[in-house]
């Protein structure tokens, strides 16, 4: 079957019980035992596993390609519990411009457990290979970066991975599976807020983690079911919603990121576009070669945090507002707000100026969200 098929069937047949097309909400916390030892559908509590959760991972596992998914309360949850995976001592290589709660989280927190992080440039496979140690785990990437948009070639951080023995992990969040299959190109691992582009609505915070090996997904489902940050009822029909319009939502995402990319590249009141589909971005062919299309995630410099004030100030159908992925434009100013944990040595090093800009550009009517930028674009 072909990609919205799968998106709006696979997970989705309708409720055994009632023959619902829509699988209903399952809002119960317990489930009623057959006979003592044997449940009645194979549900017992919902932190361990309920139908909505049930439904959405196997959709997700089939979208991405991969053998099990699971799915957590955020975005962040889900990336916790891959970390999780390693032990004391274990090393990590990461993408230097991950998201600022990646950063956070690994550099805040997880450190205190013993893990090492180090954060490099994962666009040049030298670079990563340079920073391996003997005691390294696992490579931990996301591409296109956020909101820098450098891409990493996945198939070269697979080879080095395999050849380490080291586990593969791709935050797919600015893409989706519709857009680019990490798996299909090597990776382990496949992680993704599902707050963004797979709900698609900004309805509900989700996350997940996608698995390709048997001893991978027996772990993680131990983790989410341990530790209790496995996605509730409500959430994962949420997200079940929005994900079977997940192909039709990606094509017009990227129609309107490029067409928006293009016009704001050739505005002279902006100094630099940072987005794959344009030819002058320095992986404008790996994006190519590796991506379905360049996606609806750009960013770009307007020079001054003073510019930037103004514009923020007058954009009216771009919304002034963190997240991303939604069906309605969102801008922001990662510095202040997605990339404020990173300090800001490491954000002006890996290019989070002070006047970088962030546009998850949305399905809104595209000459809409152009006059938008153009009517905030002349008060700076
Ligand atoms: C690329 C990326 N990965 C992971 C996350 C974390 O997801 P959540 O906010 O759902 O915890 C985000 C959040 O913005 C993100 O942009």
């Amino acid at each position: 079957m072909g990609f919205a098929t799968n998106a709006i069937h696979v997970g989705q047949e309708p409720d055994p019980s009632t023959g619902a097309v829509v699988l209903p909400i399952y809002q119960t916390s317990t489930y009623q035992y057959e006979e003592l030892g044997k449940s009645r559908g194979g549900y017992d509590y919902a932190r361990t596993n309920h139908p909505n959760r049930k439904a959405l991972e196997r959709t997700i596992a089939k979208l991405e390609g991969g053998l099990n998914a699971y799915v957590f309360t955020s975005g962040m949850a889900g990336i916790d519990a891959v970390f999780r995976l390693l032990r004391p001592g274990d090393h990590v290589v990461l993408s230097e411009a991950v998201y600022g709660g990646v950063y956070r989280l690994t550099t805040q927190l997880l450190v205190h457990f013993g893990l090492e992080f180090s954060f490099v440039d994962t666009s040049d496979p030298a670079v990563v290979l340079g920073a391996f140690r003997p005691n390294t785990k696992m490579i931990y990437v996301e591409t296109p970066t956020n909101p820098t948009m450098r891409i990493t070639d996945i198939s070269a951080m697979a080879k080095l991975a395999n050849e380490r023995h080291a586990t593969l992990v791709v935050d797919n969040t600015f893409l989706t599976p519709y857009l680019q299959k990490p798996i299909d190109l090597g990776a382990h691992i496949v992680v993704h807020s599902l707050t963004k582009y797979l709900n698609g609505h900004s309805d509900a915070t989700g996350g997940t983690v996608v698995l390709t090996r048997p001893d991978d997904a027996e772990r993680i489902y131990f983790i989410q079911r341990s530790a209790g940050a496995g996605l509730a009822p409500m959430d994962c029909f949420l997200t079940s919603r929005g994900i079977k319009t997940l192909a039709v939502r990606m094509l017009q995402h990227n129609a309107n990121g490029l067409a928006v990319a293009r016009h704001l590249d050739a505005h002279p009141k902006v100094r630099k576009v940072f987005y794959p589909g344009l030819v002058h971005h320095p992986h404008h062919e790996l994006a190519r070669k590796q991506q379905k299309g360049p996606g609806a995630m750009l960013s770009f410099d307007l020079g001054s945090e003073e510019a930037v004030r103004r514009f923020l100030n007058q954009v009216k159908i771009c919304t002034l507002a963190e997240s991303l992925g939604g069906v309605e434009s969102l801008i922001s100013l990662p510095a202040q707000m997605t990339h404020s944990s990173m300090p800001k040595e490491v954000r002006d090093r890996i290019g989070i100026s002070d006047s970088l800009v962030r546009l998850s550009v949305g399905i809104e009517d595209v000459e809409d969200i152009i006059a938008d930028i153009d009517q905030a674009l002349l008060y700076i």
